[in-house]
């Protein structure tokens, strides 16, 4: 079910969100926030963007690997997500579904560790460079109810 994103203005975009405990119920809710993603063509989506003020967002990066290698093969789900290492700086130019047809330069670190659970509820721990390490923050801010034009 394609889901309905919430944009720029929208309250829920900034409230600090909750903790989650991977469910089936959840489980319905990540595949349908894929198909949203997927069909606005976007690399990321976070619960808040559609509606709920929850710790999870989704990344599917495996449409722009032939621009950006380090998205090969990369489509995750970060539930309760934190970022646990950052290193380096780049400034590059970034977008949000919930803010259409702006972009702006975007300070972030050049490397991060993610930390997650998947949707069984296992932690693992990802590394991205660049563009992935770029989508993993912007992500997780808008879990603190960050937008990148802030
Ligand atoms: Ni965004």
């Amino acid at each position: 079910m394609i889901l309905s994103i919430y944009l720029y203005g929208q309250p829920v975009l900034r409230k600090q969100t909750e903790e989650l405990t991977p469910s089936p119920e959840l489980t319905t809710f990540i595949a349908d926030m894929y198909e949203t993603l997927t069909q606005a063509e976007g690399c990321g989506l976070a619960a808040p963007q559609v509606g709920k003020p929850w710790r999870l967002f989704i990344v599917d990066g495996t449409e722009l690997a032939e621009d950006y290698p380090e998205c090969e093969g990369f489509k995750k789900t970060f539930i309760n997500p934190e970022i646990i290492e950052k290193c380096g700086e780049q400034e590059e130019i970034e977008g949000c579904l919930s803010v259409p047809n702006e972009y702006g330069y975007t300070k972030r670190p050049e490397r991060v560790v993610c930390r997650a659970l998947d949707r069984n509820g296992n932690t693992f721990e990802i590394e991205g460079t660049g563009l992935l390490a770029r989508c993993l923050c912007h992500e997780t801010d808008h879990l603190d109810g960050v937008m990148f034009t802030d």
